[in-house]
């Protein structure tokens, strides 16, 4: 069969020819199974002009998501790859599971939680170009679980047609965090005052400039790459390496909210959730959800969430991190884009969870409702100090025992101290219920070895 496209200028039919070329058989196929309905029309149109054409192709592409989903053949299970295999992973191929999908995920350990609940596993670095490239390019979409991810191979995937979620361009802006600061602050978005150090010298030159957290530019997660400057005292904690050097904000509360935006720009927030962190650990230690402020503050971070996802222009999930300070004044400190772990609360507490909204955005399919159906709040269950090696779980039978409580292990064998092993989602429509739960499953759920 011939496959022909009509693409207005010589130098995108150039390249796009150039693609082709490096394309395996399979994947020339499959753009033709793709584009059926067009060679359709076609050979109906004999004398069909080319503005008519065009005119016919930005209607499919403008119509609503639900003509969008149309053009693929919803029975033909669409290929979704995962780059990371974590707990977030995990979460997604659960929800995964009601779909019509094939999913592969690629990860360096065939022991990590999500290996076990795909159909098709990858043993190989997220990092590594010719990794993700080869793991991608036989696929119709690719998301990730975390954002240490190989952008330039995900570039390349975008270029052949392979559908990313989200799109290349949001990643490389937020792995970086200067680049992320730089993104903010050139798109009007509020963001904590920082300065930029490239090494240590840089930084003992603003010293003026402290109070201020110091966080690495790139690399840092779970609060690792992230240090607050108070004085002199504590340069021996800063980084000497690429870095932000960014005002310290006097926090009242730290919330997120959650975005997803679909192929076609359409939106859906979820209210927000008041994250708790523990300070030694520097990581999250419990959440509530819906948060609890004033409407004039949820409005306002509702407000900047959804500029901060404009402006990324992509499609994908997102999550917001944001500061309200002691004058009700929100802050955004960095964005996820991808699934999060603020949003866990989603599976049971919200009508559409967090990953099956990623899911009904990679498959075309209408936004899911983010409305709250009860408040509720996580508890992350953490390694025990003092105890590393073969997990086991102590008290999962009285926190089972409390009414609309959930237990999600992600599927670790091995315990250390502060590692995520698992969370508890508990429901209910008093606060301070809710409060006293949480209280109990902290003291009574312990993870040894
Ligand atoms: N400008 C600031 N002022 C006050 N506290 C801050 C500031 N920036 C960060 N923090 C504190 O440090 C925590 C971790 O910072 P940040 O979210 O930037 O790091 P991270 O390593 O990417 O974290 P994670 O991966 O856990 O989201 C924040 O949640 C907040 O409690
Ligand atoms: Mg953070």
């Amino acid at each position: 069969m011939m496959y022909y496209e009509i693409i207005p200028s010589l130098q995108d039919t150039i390249s796009r020819q150039q693609q082709f070329r490096g394309w395996p058989r399979a994947k020339k196929k499959a753009l033709i199974e793709q584009n059926f309905h067009k060679l359709q029309l076609l050979s109906q149109c004999q004398n069909m002009s080319h503005s008519k054409y065009k005119d016919f192709d930005s209607a499919q592409s403008l119509s609503s998501s639900t003509t969008q989903a149309n053009k693929r053949n919803p029975s033909t299970p669409l290929r979704i790859g995962i780059l990371g295999g974590g707990q977030l992973g995990r979460m997604l191929l659960q929800a995964a599971a009601n779909y019509v999908v094939e999913t592969y995920v690629l990860e360096n350990d065939d022991h990590c939680p999500a290996a076990h609940l795909c159909h098709h596993f990858t043993r190989g670095d997220i990092k590594d170009f010719e990794t993700v490239y080869q793991f991608g390019k036989e696929l119709d979409a690719v998301t990730i679980e975390i954002e240490a991810v190989n952008v330039e191979a995900l570039e390349k995937l975008e270029m052949e047609g392979v559908k990313i979620y989200p799109k290349p361009s949001a990643i490389k802006v937020i792995k970086n965090k200067i680049v992320q600061k730089e993104f903010y602050q050139s798109n009007s978005i509020p963001s904590p005052a920082f300065i930029i150090t490239k090494n240590i010298n840089d930084l003992k030159e603003n010293i003026s400039f402290l109070p201020a957290v110091h966080k690495l530019a790139q690399g840092g997660y779970d609060g690792r790459g992230v240090q607050v400057l108070k004085n002199n005292d504590d340069i021996k904690k800063a980084f000497d390496a690429p870095a932000v050097l960014e005002k310290m904000v006097n926090i009242k509360q730290e919330i997120a909210v959650i975005v997803a935006m679909d192929d076609n720009k359409g939106t859906a927030v979820y209210p927000a959730t008041e994250t708790i962190f523990d300070p030694v650990l520097n990581l999250l230690d419990y959440q509530v959800s819906p948060a609890e402020l004033p409407t004039s503050v949820l409005k306002e971070a509702e407000h900047i969430a959804l500029q901060v996802v404009k402006s990324f222009d992509s499609p994908g999930l997102f999550a917001v991190e944001m500061f309200i300070d002691n004058n009700d004044k929100v802050w955004v400190n960095e964005t996820a884009p991808r699934v999060h772990n603020s949003g866990h609360h989603t599976i049971e507490a919200n009508y559409c969870s967090q990953y099956d909204m990623l899911l009904r955005v990679m498959l075309n399919y209408p936004l899911g409702n983010t409305a709250s159906i009860l408040p509720s709040s996580i508890v992350n269950i953490l390694g025990e100090n003092g105890y590393s090696g073969a997990a086991k779980y102590e008290g999962l039978n009285e926190v089972l025992g409390i009414k609309n409580t959930f237990v999600h292990l992600y599927g670790k064998t091995q315990t250390k101290p502060g590692r995520k092993m698992g969370h508890v989602t508990v429901m209910s429509d008093d606060r301070n219920e809710l409060i006293e739960k949480v209280n109990n499953i902290k003291k009574n759920l312990k993870v040894i070895s």
